[in-house]
């Protein structure tokens, strides 16, 4: 694709600089590059360094420099965060304050985060190449919502009254479950912040937060509006550090009473097995996908074309429920084709921080390198490359959008996720078949459907086993919808008042009932 390498090379001739960035400095009209104000671990309310005083580098993915040195927490950090929080959940404030009252503070929290949202924009660009236009109109006003949403829930929690089949008088009560464990990954690092910890808050819980070491300048920056907002010492503690070490205590600590993971399903199994051989706290698992787009016939085919875009190399394509499998029925094939070449003519890879750019920079050299291996292998297995497939720029992970053409469904390059922006086109000739392959599949995160066919939108909708279906859009994510896998895309729920009940514990409470009327 010429216009995404010279998109990328122009700029670099005119002197707008693509990579060579330091901190507080404008490089080049459009980037913003913030100051680095936050670099050491978080915990009972203060900045702290790690006990060992080691530190690790977070790098700029589309300059491959150094932004900053940041704590590189461990075990014995993981362990003064744990007993921050377990001292803020059994003694303090948090879990026995009313809950409007915490409700009062999430929601100066959210209002925080809208007055720092260009600075929260940058650290995300900055840190992990994602677009600056998306992170401030989208991403990042996400977040606020959300703890709007939990803040809105927190006086709302609450049992039932149990009939029970004799003399007794029986009532639920939903209590905090304790202290929590968050490992967090780096492809959205403050919705990923905000979507689990706001309805831990909201629940009452405390809190150790481990970012991914991709991504930390956001965490630190939030625990610092927490902070600000009045959220108490000791409630939110955020250790930066890798995921073996910090994340690796997290999962195994015996004071923390639940872990919720989203990553890699071979990390998520490591974080179940922890838990399993520890002290068996409860564990929630997001592990990403390879979902299915379906188009049928009668869609329209610029509004599929879009969609299919979207789906597949929005945030370049490091989302989990990417749908980067792409089902065409074969009436519409052509015409798909056609229109998805021509978009791309104007698809713009380069600077996040440039209003023009779509696709930045993959987050880093591993994942790059994991992308582009992809891209290899489909060519090996024969699968055609119909647009992209190479790096672009000279400098930072770009990698060029790609679509391949006759994937087989045995092919690694249909089956593994990806992470990086890379679709699969695949022609399928009956609803049947196209419900078959879709769901032929060890992951069940995500669908979309495209059809103007209320039928075929309703029978397929029901017949895919994935946590979230979309018909006609993509990637509708909202605060009040809850979303979890199903199959090997992991168990439980983020977002939507299903999220508040993995941080609860459902307590009974019987005591007998005398000269009742009735039972
Ligand atoms: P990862 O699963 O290694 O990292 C996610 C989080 O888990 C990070 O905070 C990391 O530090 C932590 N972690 C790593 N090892 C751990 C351990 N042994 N115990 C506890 N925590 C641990 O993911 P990674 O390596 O960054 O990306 C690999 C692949 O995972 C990607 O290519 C993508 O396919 C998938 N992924 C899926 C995500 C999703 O949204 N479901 C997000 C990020 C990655
Ligand atoms: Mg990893």
């Amino acid at each position: 694709m010429d216009t995404i390498n010279t998109t990328v090379n122009k700029r670099k001739q005119k002197g707008e600089d693509m990579g060579d960035v330091s901190n507080g400095k404008t490089n080049s009209n459009s980037r913003r590059i913030p100051n680095i104000k936050f670099t050491k671990l978080f915990i009972n309310g203060d900045f702290v360094d790690s006990i060992s005083g080691k530190t690790f580098e977070t790098i700029d993915p589309s300059s491959e420099e150094v932004i900053a040195k940041i704590a590189e927490g461990d075990k014995e950090d993981i362990d003064l965060a744990v007993k921050a929080a377990r001292q803020a959940f059994d003694h303090g404030s948090w879990p026995r304050m009313p809950g409007c009252e915490r409700g009062k503070i999430m929601n100066k929290f959210a209002d925080l985060i809208d007055e720092n949202l260009e600075e929260l924009a940058a650290l995300e660009t900055f840190d992990v190449g994602k677009v600056y236009s998306f992170e401030t109109n989208v991403d990042i006003p996400s977040i606020s919502k959300e703890l709007r949403y939990f803040a809105g829930s927190a006086d709302k929690i609450h049992g039932k009254t149990l009939k029970l089949s004799s003399e007794f008088q029986g009532y639920t009560l939903l209590e905090p479950i304790g202290v929590v464990g968050l490992i967090i990954p780096w492809n959205f690092p403050s919705a990923m912040f905000v979507l689990k910890c706001a309805p831990a808050l909201a629940a009452g819980c405390t809190m150790v937060i481990k970012p991914a070491e991709q991504a930390p300048l956001a965490a630190l920056y939030l625990a610092h509006l927490a902070k600000l907002a009045g959220i108490p010492n000791g409630v939110l503690n955020v250790v930066t550090g890798f995921g073996d070490t910090s994340g690796a205590a997290v999962a195994s600590h015996m004071d923390i009473d639940c872990v919720s993971f989203t990553g890699s399903t071979e990390v998520g199994r490591l974080v179940m097995q922890a838990a399993a051989t520890s002290n068996l706290k409860t564990v929630s698992l997001e592990l990403g996908g390879k979902s299915p787009l379906l188009i049928f016939d009668d869609a329209n085919v610029n509004q599929a074309a879009d969609l299919a875009l979207l789906g597949s190399l929005a945030n370049k394509g490091e989302i989990c429920v990417c749908s980067s499998r792409v089902f065409v029925q074969e009436g519409i094939y052509d015409k798909l084709v056609e229109n998805l070449v021509e978009k791309l003519k104007t698809w713009v890879v380069g600077d996040p921080f440039d209003p023009s750019t779509h696709q930045g920079p993959q987050v880093d050299k591993e994942q790059y390198e994991k992308v582009l291996s992809y891209i290899d292998q489909g060519k090996r297995e024969g699968a055609s490359l119909l647009i992209g497939g190479k790096p672009c720029g000279k400098k930072g992970y770009y990698i060029e959008p790609t679509i391949f053409e006759n994937v087989t469904d045995d092919m690694l390059i249909a089956n593994d996720e990806i992470f990086g922006p890379v679709m699969c086109l695949m022609k399928f000739k009956t609803i049947e078949e196209a419900i078959g392959r879709a769901n032929a599949t060890k992951y069940g995160l995500a669908a979309g459907i495209v059809t103007n066919d209320l039928n075929i939108a309703n029978r397929v909708s029901r017949s895919i086993r994935a946590g979230i279906i979309w018909i006609n859009c993509y990637h509708n994510f909202d605060s009040g919808c809850p979303i979890g896998g199903y199959k090997m895309s992991g168990f439980g729920k983020d977002h939507g008042v299903e999220a508040l009940e993995k941080y609860l514990q459902n307590k009974a409470v019987v005591t007998p009932i005398y000269h009742s009327p009735w039972l």
